[in-house]
């Protein structure tokens, strides 16, 4: 080898190496153009969400802030009838100034006349659809008699609103609450979870989610018996058609076999309740936010075998709309868990005593449960209806009252003895 291929070998590994840090160099700024271009979309997907739940939290404070206090007017705009035994109705403010808004899944309190009878009655329905300034919408069903006491009368309430509540009336109203509502400023997935009627505040979060483009992934499960009994089913097939990667609809019918269900490809049908077992087919892992309304027995199973799957309680929402599934919600649960258990609760009107069962949750369902009789409404402390004077002892609320009572008097629905009571019931 002449000295000139000494020279040509040493000019090409020159060449050869400035190529290779070249190379490497630029992979190198490759590389980190690429990551500082994924950390930079990862920011602006942040920032966006930052910006976004700050615009929505904005709204709704805006429009919470034109809450009232106390009893308004709202005229019954429209009655529709849903099928099923079920009535929506909207509701337009009578005085015509601008009602706030409410996060989905609150509900609506009236304080209704019913002629002939001395006190008004007060019952609670959840908003069923999004928030928007211009009405509000609730859709009720007509309670009948227990299957059991069919010579009972059938629910006043309900059945007053169907058949005596008619467009261009109006009717006592207060302002939205509840403490069972979608976040929606949060984009973490969602179960909902609804049985018969237990679907009104379903749709509300439904439509909600809708309405800032199904930012977040929603499974539907609606428990019904037979073909008659579902509701809105053109809506929520509608919204199912249109958004197939996010919402995923589930219909169980408990009284079908499978060759009965209803054909529909956006919809999957099961002839089975709701269960856990049918979420551990289903859903690709536990890792959700599970919202739950329905019966009592199918918000008992669903909320104990959620816990048994692994769930955190954190991560489960249930609303009642009956009192009898009220003690067994792990809420109550936690509160017996730490309660003291030596008091007596006396009923001076009903002239019953009973040794305090902490895992009754609150006065209002331990009362309940011994057949004595406390009218309540919301049972969460923001409607006044179940209060009841206290004659001797003391009490210990489990959150601040929505309405605080007169002295010597408390909300028995969010209350627990602190000694021995006696209450004026
Ligand atoms: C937060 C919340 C949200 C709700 N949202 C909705 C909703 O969106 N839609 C909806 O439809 N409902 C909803 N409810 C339920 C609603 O508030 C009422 O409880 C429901 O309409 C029944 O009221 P009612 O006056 O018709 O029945 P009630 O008069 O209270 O009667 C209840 C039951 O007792 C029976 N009964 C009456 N007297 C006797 C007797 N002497 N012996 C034996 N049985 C008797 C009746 O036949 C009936 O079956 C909600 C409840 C809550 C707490
Ligand atoms: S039932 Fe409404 S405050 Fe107790």
């Amino acid at each position: 080898m002449g000295i000139e291929d000494v020279i040509r070998i040493v000019g090409l590994l020159i060449v050869a190496g400035v190529a290779t840090d070249l190379g490497l160099a630029l992979a190198s700024r490759f590389r980190r153009t690429a990551y500082e271009r994924d950390r930079y979309d990862l920011d602006l997907e942040a920032l966006e969400e930052r910006l976004m739940t700050a615009r929505v939290r904005r709204i709704d404070r805006e429009r919470e802030s034109e809450s009232w206090n106390g009893i308004r007017k709202f005229r019954v705009a429209r009655k529709v009838d849903e099928g099923g035994d079920i009535t929506s109705f909207y509701f337009e403010a009578h005085d015509a100034k601008p009602i706030p808004s409410y996060q989905p899944g609150q509900y609506l309190t009236f304080s209704l006349k019913i002629p002939e009878q001395k006190r008004p009655e007060v019952r609670c329905y959840s908003l069923s659809d999004k928030a928007n300034p211009y009405h509000y919408r609730v859709s009720i069903k007509r309670v009948p008699p227990p299957r059991d006491v069919p010579d009972a009368p059938p629910g006043k309430v309900s059945n007053f609103m169907h058949d005596n509540v008619q467009e261009g009336d109006i009717v006592d109203c207060l302002a939205p609450g509840g403490d069972f509502y979608l976040d929606t400023a949060h984009k973490g997935p969602i179960v909902l979870i609804a049985g018969g009627i237990g679907l009104t505040p379903m749709v509300s979060m439904l439509n909600a989610v809708e309405e800032r483009g199904f930012d977040r992934d929603v499974w539907l499960f609606y428990g019904v018996r037979d073909q008659n009994e579902p509701v809105m089913m053109d809506h929520l097939g509608e919204i199912a058609r249109q958004n197939t990667e996010r919402f995923h609809f589930h219909m169980c019918y408990s009284g079908l076999e499978e060759s009965q269900l209803p054909g529909d490809p956006d919809i999957t049908c099961h002839p089975e309740r709701v269960s856990v077992d049918l979420f551990k087919r289903v859903l690709p892992s536990n890792n959700f936010d599970y919202y739950i309304c329905g019966p009592p027995p199918m918000m008992d199973s669903v909320t104990h075998d959620l816990r048994e799957w692994g769930v955190p309680d954190a991560h489960v929402h249930f609303e009642s709309f009956g009192p009898a599934s009220v003690s067994k919600t792990p809420q109550a649960e936690e509160v017996a868990a730490g309660a003291e258990t030596a008091f007596k609760i006396s009923f001076s009107k009903s002239g019953e005593e009973h040794p305090w069962d902490p895992a009754a949750g609150n006065i209002l369902a331990f009362a309940l449960d011994k057949d004595i009789d406390i009218p309540s409404g919301c049972r969460a402390g923001n409607c006044g209806t179940c209060v009841s004077a206290i004659k001797s002892g003391e009490i210990e609320y489990l959150k601040p009252p929505g309405q605080a009572p007169d002295d010597g008097s408390c909300l028995t629905c969010i209350s627990v003895p602190k000694s021995d009571l006696v209450i004026d019931a």
